[in-house]
């Protein structure tokens, strides 16, 4: 990789005193080892938000966290939440031009999903890895690039500033949560609260993906995301199969049929008004991703398969970045033992979840799902339901001077401009942060399609890693050209 000065710095009057981009990158690469070695030591603690049993884990990960911030000269703690502590941190910039320059907030997660089925792992999820790969060096380890490597993209990027002009040149924040994988549940109480601690001019989102491995990107569309849990009761306990079988309501079978109900021949969902507020996209936006050149061959066959399968007429990345679906994410009821148990069973369990795009209402698709679950019922069962949260789509600004200011400073990284592109998955608090603090989120991330996200052996290139670093500490060095 190249590291170059961009057009913008060499213009602006504001530049001469900022370290050059190539003398930043040299700081990151010299410190790489280090900061690998630091990565590692983030992601030996497992804070699996959603299991109580790790709760102390994940208040040790965010203290661990708030005292390598503390090292770089920030303010930091662990502030308590009604859930997992949030780590804020603050710095002021660095001298008497800093409080003109615009300020930065950084989101990011040091959460991680379960590790589960640990079986599947080829080293413990939670002994970081480094291993060779097809690409280079890779850590393998549970949070490698969701988010923990990411987060550590950022904060070594501010040890590069620390180590070349004693601090970031810029008012730098960072809110970095512990709840994003089970449902942010104290993020946006928290973001009330600190409402004047967060105050920025643009906030920076390091938890997506790059094009390639030699391609940066800027992620401008996000999917929403309702989840929902459903139990379908029926008789009042478990019964023989034989001797009721055939006469009485099945829960399970009751539950399949609707489930199963839920597509249509297109594979379009069929839930009444599920479609209300989706938007045909934009011709300059079709014609923009199909220039992208999406390889359907690689994407899939990396997942051992030949053809895609979804909403009939519609590509591959129509169909993840800009089209809503509907998946069933788990299902359990009766008997999962081994061997054969001739049962029916009382209740049948499913959790489904529906990815949002465009101006789909979620409260209104949680509800038009149950409606839809009820009016299929069989006289004698009931449905219960569970809400695991529910978050619209959000589609940020491709014009403002800060996603110029990041497409140069990945520039003078790369050698080549980032993509624009949309991503299937879902981030809420860029949703509360357009909310609660008005601002548009600038997401900037490095993970590639394979790293296994939510998978066993996740893992992270250090080839992204050390790219990572590099460019936020040059997107900083851009913002740092702007004034306020
Ligand atoms: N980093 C992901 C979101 C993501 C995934 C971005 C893939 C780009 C590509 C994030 O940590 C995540 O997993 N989000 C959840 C949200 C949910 C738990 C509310 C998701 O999308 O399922
Ligand atoms: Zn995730």
């Amino acid at each position: 990789m190249q590291a170059s000065d961009s057009a913008i710095s060499a213009n602006s009057p504001n530049a001469s005193a900022l370290p050059s981009t190539t003398a930043l990158c040299d700081a990151v690469d010299r410190e790489f080892a280090q900061s690998t070695k630091r990565l590692c030591d983030f992601l030996r603690i497992p804070s699996v938000s959603t299991d109580p049993a790790f709760d102390g884990e994940t208040r040790r990960c965010a203290e661990w966290l708030v005292d390598a911030l503390r090292a770089l000269g920030f303010t930091a703690e662990a502030a308590n939440t009604i859930g997992h502590p949030m780590v804020v941190a603050h710095h002021p910039g660095v001298g008497p031009d800093a409080a003109s320059r615009p300020r930065v907030l950084y989101y990011g997660h040091y959460d991680v999903q379960p590790a589960d089925p640990l079986e599947l792992w080829t080293s413990p999820p939670f002994e970081p890895a480094i291993v060779d790969g097809p690409r280079g060096t890779r850590v393998v380890a549970r949070g490698a690039v969701d988010d923990k490597g990411q987060v550590m993209g950022i904060v070594e990027a501010l040890r590069a500033w620390h180590a070349l002009a004693g601090g970031p040149p810029c008012p730098v924040t960072l809110m970095i949560e512990g709840e994003e994988e089970s449902g942010s549940k104290s993020l946006e109480p928290f973001m009330h609260e600190a409402k004047a601690r967060l105050a920025a001019d643009v906030c920076v989102v390091s938890d997506t993906g790059m094009w390639d491995v030699t391609t940066p990107a800027i992620t401008t569309r996000l999917r929403g995301l309702v989840y929902m849990e459903v139990t379908v009761h029926g008789p009042t306990r478990d019964l023989h199969s034989g001797m009721y079988g055939g006469a009485v309501p099945n829960p399970i079978n009751v539950l399949a049929q609707i489930l199963a109900g839920l597509h249509d021949d297109e594979r379009r969902v069929t839930i009444p008004g599920f479609y209300d507020g989706v938007g045909e996209l934009p011709a300059s936006t079709k014609a923009q991703w199909e220039s992208l050149g999406f390889s359907d061959s690689e994407f899939l066959g990396e997942i051992g398969l030949s053809a895609g399968f979804g909403e009939r007429g519609r590509s591959t990345l129509e169909r993840t970045w800009s089209r809503p679906t509907c998946d069933v994410n788990g299902i359990f009821g009766g008997y999962t033992g081994k061997g054969a148990k001739t049962v029916i069973a009382a209740h049948a369990t499913a959790k489904v979840s529906f990815r949002l795009v465009s101006k789909q209402d979620p409260a209104k698709i949680a509800r038009a799902f149950e409606e839809f679950v009820r009016s299929r019922l069989p006289v004698g069962c009931s449905a219960s339901f569970e809400s695991h949260g529910a978050n619209a789509a959000i589609e940020v600004s491709e014009s403002s001077r800060y996603l110029a200011a990041a497409d140069a400073g990945l520039k003078a990284v790369f050698g080549k401009a980032p993509l624009l592109i949309g991503t299937g998955g879902s981030i809420p608090a860029v949703g509360s942060i357009q909310r609660i603090l008005g601002m548009d989120s600038l997401l900037v991330g490095f993970g590639l399609d394979d790293d296994c996200v939510h998978s066993p052996n996740e893992k992270f290139e250090l080839a992204c890693y050390q790219n990572a670093i590099r460019s936020h500490a040059c997107i900083l060095r851009e913002f740092a050209q702007l004034s306020r």
